[in-house]
């Protein structure tokens, strides 16, 4: 399946296909130099694969996990950049997950004020959410995503076969994003999440949730507005992620205990955690209000002392509210 982001001089094609890993240059021009970004946990054999189909290429690794996402991590880049002497008319290729994706695309859009930049994500996560809509970012001072840009790839390239190599707790994790996209705008696709086979409609499932995010952010790329209902579950999700000291979850699972409080309607709130119950994902975490609220204060979507939240009252309608601090304390307090 081939989708279009249709963001006028922004615009790219996403490739939705089994097996398209080795067809990259029959979708991109591979002549000018490629600096491929990956991690030590991507399998060798999707590296190779890309590899092998650029006419120049340096691999640069670095080490798995959120803690990639570094000024560190940016710097070891842009100094392999250089050393390589990579121009404007060069490119970086990003084989992995979302942490890879936002790393590399945050090192493309600030190399020489931005080079090219294809996206070929390796877990669901990426593949449902974080390789489209042009966010790239890295962490700083213990702050998520907090310096960044948008920065719109030219390519994303999505090959559900690569997710046959994942962990299944990374698999489900992904997941929450498309269940987010089922609930803020495609009750079809909760639907499928209740009554189909997981596995059996992964590439449906990625393909109805990539068709939410497409239509939100070629709406609104920069979120002015709309694009925010994509936040759903992020708000306090977010929070327990930052708290993360106590607990290890990975970013679906905290989205995924964020969303029922902001879910209006009781039945809709017992079908989303019945839908969660059967992915196996973590029902429940230590509960810790006073600093997720001081978390919160920090996320770059609090405006001082409000927040814009998204509710979902209503299968596939999601609504924006703006919400003080003081009241989703309380919210949380309620929910105990
Ligand atoms: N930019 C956005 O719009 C956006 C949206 C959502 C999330 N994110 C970010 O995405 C990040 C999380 O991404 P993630 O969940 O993909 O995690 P991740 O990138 O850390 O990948 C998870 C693990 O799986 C490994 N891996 C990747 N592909 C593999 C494969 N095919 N087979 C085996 N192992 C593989 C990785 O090496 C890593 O150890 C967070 O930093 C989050 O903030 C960004
Ligand atoms: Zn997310």
């Amino acid at each position: 399946m081939k989708l279009h982001m249709n963001l006028g001089e922004h615009s790219y094609d996403i490739i939705l296909e089994r097996g398209c890993l080795a067809k990259l240059n029959e979708y991109a021009d591979l002549s000018h130099k490629a600096m491929i970004i990956s991690d030590d946990n991507v399998p060798q054999k999707y590296i190779d694969t890309i590899a092998a189909q650029c006419r120049e290429h340096v691999v640069h690794i670095v080490t798995h996990g959120e803690q990639a996402k570094s000024m560190a991590s940016f710097q070891e880049i842009c100094a392999d950049l250089l050393e390589h002497q990579f121009s404007r008319k060069d490119l970086i290729i990003a084989v992995g997950g979302g942490v890879v994706g936002d790393l590399a695309g945050f090192a493309a859009a600030s190399y020489m004020r931005g080079i090219g930049f294809i996206q070929v994500p390796t877990t669901t996560l990426s593949q449902i959410d974080s390789s489209i809509g042009g966010k790239v970012a890295i962490n700083f001072n213990g702050v998520k995503n907090v310096i960044g840009a948008f920065y719109q790839p030219t390519l994303v390239l999505a090959d559900p076969e690569t997710l046959n190599t994942l962990t299944t707790r990374h698999y489900i994790n992904g997941l929450v994003e498309a269940l987010k996209a089922g609930l803020i705008y495609d009750k079809t696709l909760l639907e499928l999440f209740e009554t189909g086979d997981i596995e059996n409609h992964i590439d449906e499932i990625i393909a109805k949730a990539l068709m939410v995010k497409k239509a939100v952010v070629e709406q609104d790329e920069k979120e002015q507005g709309l694009r925010k209902i994509l936040n759903f579950g992020h708000t306090i999700g977010h929070a327990i992620e930052a708290d993360n000291h106590l607990h290890d979850l990975y970013h679906g699972e905290c989205v995924a205990l964020g969303m029922p409080y902001f879910i209006g309607d009781t039945l809709l709130k017992e079908r989303t955690r019945s839908i969660c119950q059967k992915l196996g994902l973590p029902m429940k975490v230590e509960t810790n209000h006073k600093a997720w609220i001081d978390l919160m204060k920090n996320d770059k979507k609090a405006d001082h002392d409000t927040i814009d939240t998204v509710w979902v009252n209503e299968a596939g309608l999601a609504e924006i509210k703006q919400m003080s601090l003081k009241e989703i304390a309380a919210l949380l307090e309620a929910s105990k």
